[in-house]
């Protein structure tokens, strides 16, 4: 699989093009009660600063281990939680500061697919009635006749049958039940889709057909997907650029390929080291990591992977690298590279 040829999820060309969402100094910092005997209170920076775009039609995949702010992001860009700073504009406008009215309408736009659907389904709410909540909330106006017709339609686009409109979550496989979260998802036609470790849950087998699902619907509804997902081999899969976040900042954003052919963050190397050990090419480039990934209560000062990094000198200690974008689309946050 080349750039030219695009990936699982959809043909959207890897590189510049219309920006449809863009985040700016984008933060969401939480104020958490210490242990017993530390200070009362600490501010832990789940997300800090991060800025970037999302172009119309790609796949940006978002990837980082367990904590580093992934769910976080995912939640602030589409306005379920407030950002302690920062800007995020959605089709050119400003959404941080849209009142309670815009923001109603700007859900039918934006939506939130689940990482864990059983847990986000409501057992005694049968598969017509989950499909069709946020109808009840946005188009009440519909016709009883309708909405069926639109659960059904919706059922089949995710490829289930109509027929099982009034059987209920338990009766389903994890697989079948996350095509229910994503017809839910896709009922508003919405433009924008967080898709939070949709397929980690899932047996490798039926990973893939929920991956070629989501390609499907990109291509026929037009949309635009964050993919949120740890792991690597995922998002190689699914996404047309990817951002490699660690302790809430981004390290390095680039292409798919590029990343994963040449990862220029030592962070980046450290994590494709963990899934390339076969790959003789990568072998040699390959870092270690050292020692355990720091509290975000105690975030170092300068760049947060310098307490495991081991090109560090005194100045990653020190001081925060900037993000540079670099002429051939692929940003970094490293002194060294
Ligand atoms: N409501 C909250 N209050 C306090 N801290 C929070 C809250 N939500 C998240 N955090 C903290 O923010 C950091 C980022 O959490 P987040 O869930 O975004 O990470 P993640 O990358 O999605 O992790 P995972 O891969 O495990 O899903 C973590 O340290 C987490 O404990
Ligand atoms: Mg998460």
């Amino acid at each position: 699989m080349n750039a030219s040829t695009g990936n699982a999820t959809g043909n959207a060309p890897v590189g510049r093009g219309e920006v449809l969402l863009a985040a700016r100094d984008l933060s969401k910092h939480y104020r958490v009660r210490q242990s017993f005997f530390g200070p009362a209170s600490a501010v832990l920076k789940a997300v800090d600063r991060l800025s970037f775009e999302v172009y119309r039609g790609e796949t940006l995949g978002v990837v980082g281990e367990s904590g580093c702010g992934k769910s976080t992001l995912g939640r602030i860009l589409l306005r379920l939680e407030d950002p302690t700073e920062g800007d995020v504009s959605f089709e050119g406008e400003d959404i941080v500061g849209y009142d309670r009215r815009r923001l109603r309408a700007l859900r039918e736009e934006m939506q939130f697919i689940f990482q864990d659907p059983y847990s986000s389904m409501n057992p005694k709410m049968t598969i017509r009635d989950i499909i069709l909540e946020p109808l009840e909330n946005y188009r009440p106006d519909m016709a009883v006749s309708e909405r069926e017709t639109l659960a059904g339609d919706l059922l089949e686009m995710v490829g289930l049958t109509r027929d099982v409109l009034r059987r209920y979550p338990h009766e389903f496989s994890g697989g079948q039940r996350q095509r229910v979260v994503i017809a839910r998802g896709i009922a508003l036609n919405p433009k924008f889709v967080v898709c939070d470790e949709v397929v980690s849950a899932l047996d490798v087998s039926v990973q893939a057909q929920v991956i070629n699902l989501l390609a499907d619907l990109k291509r026929r509804l037009s949309l635009t997907y964050l993919f949120i997902s740890h792991d690597l081999r995922v998002i190689r899969h699914v996404s047309d650029r990817v951002m490699v976040l660690y302790l809430g900042q981004i390290m390095e954003i680039a292409p798919v390929n590029d990343l994963f052919d040449r990862p220029m963050h030592p962070y980046t190397r450290s994590l494709l080291g963990a899934i390339s050990k076969g790959d003789p090419r990568n072998r040699q480039e390959r870092v270690i990591l050292r020692g355990e990934i720091p509290s975000p209560l105690n975030a170092p000062a300068g760049c947060p992977f310098a307490t495991r990094c081991p090109m560090a000198d005194t100045r990653c200690h020190e001081e925060q690298p900037r993000l540079e974008p670099r002429d051939d689309g692929r940003v970094v946050s490293c002194w060294k590279v």
